[in-house]
């Protein structure tokens, strides 16, 4: 469907705009062919995904040396991106931040809303549409599910519209950690995810992380995924209805152990107690859900062990040595696939090239 007919039949009302489905609600957020906000992991198809990695590898090599990096820093010099991250953040902060310097964007941050007009009962719809009268970009990470899409979606209708990237909504999505994740399959295991088995691990149920990585797989015939978690943290229903449409095998358990020789990529979590009611996650043995440096032995010599990070039980310090632990790598490469992402959002990609 047209941007303009999805505006007219459910884009005047929030409510009903955010309960269509996913798939009609896309052309909403593109212009010109061309993705404009990104809120879902969804947005992303298998062209759009080779083409955003190999704009991070022309980065990361154009960038090394200084008269690249200063050419690259001229691309977008004339715009300003506005950071509102009130939520916890630091590499998905450092690493956005970071990315808008490489393209020589300038920058502006809000970290917490007691430091915005929030505190004195403006909205937080009236604050972030203030952010569209000084910059080019909005860059957000929001507690509240939803949010992030109604900010992109009131964004498209006023004057002066401004692209939105999701930096990670409550429990919902965090697509460009799904970016930089499938961006480090892709350099770590030859041949990158097809075909692979993938084994995610810990809380499925309130991991924004894993489950936009699971909306990714539907570009990669082949892979299978095994969902490792207490009962009680499982993968909630609508990405397994998802894997289901889409046919893309996956097996759940709570035997870590006797599914790490058959991984080809080791994906763990941290249990997001953050959204505990009554300290519920407390309570259950999560030893069991830990990587440590004994089961090096047990994984396969090319099976590599990922995390978003922060971490905190659940690999031991130990295995960052091993050649196979490729989390410390994840990291950095999210800022060159941010970095990509951006640079194809203002549609400066095909300009960044060997001089
Ligand atoms: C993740 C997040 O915020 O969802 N962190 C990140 O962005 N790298 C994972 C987490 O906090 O556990």
């Amino acid at each position: 469907m047209k941007r303009t007919a999805l505006m007219t039949e459910v884009g005047r009302n929030w409510d009903e705009f955010h309960s269509t489905d996913v798939s009609r609600k896309l052309p909403f957020f593109s212009r010109e062919g061309r993705l404009y906000d990104c809120l879902f992991s969804q947005q992303f198809d298998r062209a759009l995904l080779n083409h955003l990695f190999a704009v991070a590898d022309r980065l990361r090599s154009v960038t090394q040396a200084k008269a690249g990096a200063d050419a690259v820093a001229r691309l977008l010099a004339h715009k300003r991106a506005m950071l509102y991250f009130v939520q916890p953040s630091t590499r998905t902060f450092l690493s956005f931040l970071n990315a808008c310097h490489i393209l020589g964007l300038k920058t502006s941050e809000i970290r917490d809303t007691s430091t915005s007009s929030e505190m004195k009962g403006e909205s937080p719809e009236d604050t972030v549409r203030t952010f569209s009268s000084y910059v080019d970009l909005i860059i957000m990470r929001h507690p509240t599910p939803g949010f992030v899409e109604k900010t992109a979606w009131f964004m498209n209708r006023v004057k002066r519209p401004v692209p939105v990237i999701n930096g990670g909504s409550g429990k919902d999505q965090h697509p460009t950690q799904a970016l930089l994740d499938v961006y480090t399959l892709h350099r770590s295991l030859p041949g990158g995810p097809e075909g692979k088995t993938l084994v995610m691990v810990g809380d499925l149920k309130r991991g924004r992380t894993v489950r936009s990585l699971s909306y990714l797989m539907k570009n990669y015939p082949g892979v299978k995924l095994v969902f490792v978690s207490p009962p009680q943290l499982r993968m909630e229903a609508d990405i397994l209805d998802f894997l289901k449409r889409h046919g893309i095998p996956y097996r759940e358990t709570d035997d870590f152990a006797s599914v790490m020789p058959e991984a080809d990529a080791i994906y763990m979590t941290r249990i997001q107690d953050e959204h505990d009611v009554a300290g519920e996650s407390k309570s259950l043995d999560l030893s069991r859900f830990h990587f440590r440096a004994e089961h090096l032995k047990v994984i396969k010599p090319t099976t590599i062990i990922m995390h978003p990070l922060p971490r905190r039980h659940e690999i031991a310090p130990a295995v960052d040595e091993d050649e196979r632990a490729v989390f410390w790598r994840q990291e950095r490469n999210g800022m060159w696939a941010r970095a990509a992402l951006i640079s194809y959002i203002f549609g400066v990609d095909d300009q960044i090239r060997m001089a």
